[in-house]
């Protein structure tokens, strides 16, 4: 048997499998009132009781001196994934007054600017990964800048403590100003080093990141077919129908194309491992044509309410049965709380006459997320054998959550009020790999040492 090098006592909430209707989650909600979960390194190696646990426990082989991680008053449940955020606008974050083309010219672009300095990079990728850690995300599929440099930065924190991310340089010659642009031919000597450095290293994936079809010319968007065939395993990350004014932008510039989609469809650019994220203005062929090809939609709804975007339609995704996970897309998304995230796509949801039920969103923040990034043979949710990325939430952090959380009976109840009501403060602590990363009472209020 393996050696358990940590156990962690709590109120454990997860779901075991994936569904393919909404109605179903309740059969596949496991919630463990006072658990016990063992680690071996950075795997679970079980989950049960902390009856039956404690017993399995003196029986194990424990490195010296293992001592229990007590939560009996937490809630555990799998870290958050975020399938959509950009790490260089992080300093920019609820920016005023525009939508996206306007918002990208006036605020975005300067900004990028900024990481063609490795010290620059290095900095702010420490600020964004501490962001993503203390709101209790262990997973995210990110933007870069142009610059190799900024990527290079990102992995080698996260590489440090051997989180499970996806990132990729944004690959773009046109529409932007100069110093955010680069050719064809640099664009993909640039990402070929990257992947070579940083593709699957330790929990590291490359994503090729076209920002979007706006500002990619036809020897671009072939460099990423090309990159795309040569190393199938790579992730596709950028954007598709946000905005309207983008859409007929789009379509000025690309009459030979019917939608918006066919564009990156042309160019092979659709299938396992392709995350477009928001999708707000497709029609139904575009629909068939994520479904048809297994790609993924990565929902953002803070983002889309703060420029003015549109409203995702979530219903459409399941009678579609397309790879849904959740975004924040800062900086147009206002924050990198997962909480806060699912508490928007509920309203979100309201406005389309769609009940989003709590079980749901949990699952698309972390189980459906993992999903939708073909990472769910990993993480998403505590089955044995699993990496041991979690979160530990305290519930009612306020005088207001305290009160709800008086007034709510079932499982449901209560996590629908935390997402609801929570934010940063609710996270407690944050594991990854096994490992505490983040403890919310800890004096430096950072990561412990
Ligand atoms: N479309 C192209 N670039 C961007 C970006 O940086 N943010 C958002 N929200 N949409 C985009
Ligand atoms: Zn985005």
């Amino acid at each position: 048997s393996q050696i358990i090098t940590r156990a962690v006592r709590g109120n454990f909430f997860d779901i075991r499998e994936p569904v393919l209707r909404p109605e179903d989650f309740e059969a596949q909600v496991r919630y463990v009132e006072d658990g016990l979960m063992l680690l071996s390194g950075g795997h679970i190696v079980w989950l049960g009781s902390w009856q039956e646990g404690e017993g399995r426990l003196a029986l194990a082989q424990k490195t010296a001196g293992l001592e229990i991680d007590d939560y009996r008053d937490k809630l555990i449940v799998p870290g958050f994934v975020d399938t959509h955020i950009h790490y260089p606008q992080t300093e920019m974050i609820g920016a005023y007054g525009e939508q996206l083309l306007e918002w990208l010219t006036r605020y975005t672009f300067p900004t990028e600017q900024q990481y063609h300095c490795a010290d620059y990079s290095k900095r702010m990728s420490k600020f964004f990964l501490d962001q993503l850690l203390l709101n209790g995300t262990t997973t995210a599929l990110v933007f870069g800048t142009v610059h190799p440099e900024s990527v290079d930065a990102l992995f080698k924190e996260a590489s440090d403590i051997n989180m499970r991310l996806v990132a990729g340089k944004v690959m773009m010659d046109k529409n932007a100003p100069d110093a955010l642009l680069e050719t064809p031919d640099e664009s993909e000597r640039d990402t070929r080093a990257l992947i070579a450095r940083w593709h699957n290293r330790q929990r590291l994936s490359y994503a090729l990141t076209p920002r979007f079809a706006p500002t990619s010319s036809p020897a671009l968007l072939q460099k990423v077919r090309l990159l795309k065939q040569e190393f199938p395993d790579v992730y596709m990350h950028t954007h598709l129908s946000e905005n309207v004014a983008e859409l007929s932008w789009v379509k000025e510039m690309h009459p030979e194309h019917q939608h918006y989609l066919d564009v990156y469809h042309q160019y092979g650019l659709t299938g396992e491992r392709c995350v477009f994220a928001h999708c707000l203005h497709l029609d139904d062929s575009e629909w068939d044509c994520l479904h048809d090809t297994d790609s993924t939609i990565a929902f953002c709804p803070t983002s889309n309410l703060f420029l003015g975007s549109g409203l995702f339609n979530l219903q459409k995704s399941w009678q579609k049965q397309v790879r849904v996970g959740m975004g924040t897309d800062v900086g147009a998304g206002t924050t990198f709380n997962m909480l806060e995230t699912l508490s928007e796509a509920y309203k979100v949801g309201q406005l389309q006459r769609y009940r989003l039920s709590a079980f749901e969103a949990f699952y698309h923040a972390t189980l459906g997320g993992a999903r939708a990034l073909h990472l769910d043979d990993k993480i998403g949710n505590f089955n044995t054998g699993k990496e041991a990325d979690f979160v530990v939430l305290e519930p009612g952090v306020s005088a207001l959550q305290k009160l709800r959380a008086t007034n709510s009976k079932t499982l449901a109840e209560k996590l629908f009020v935390l997402m609801t009501l929570g934010d940063d403060r609710n996270v407690y602590s944050t594991y990854v790999d096994g490992e505490q990363v983040y403890a919310r009472d800890a004096l430096q209020g950072g990561r412990p040492a």
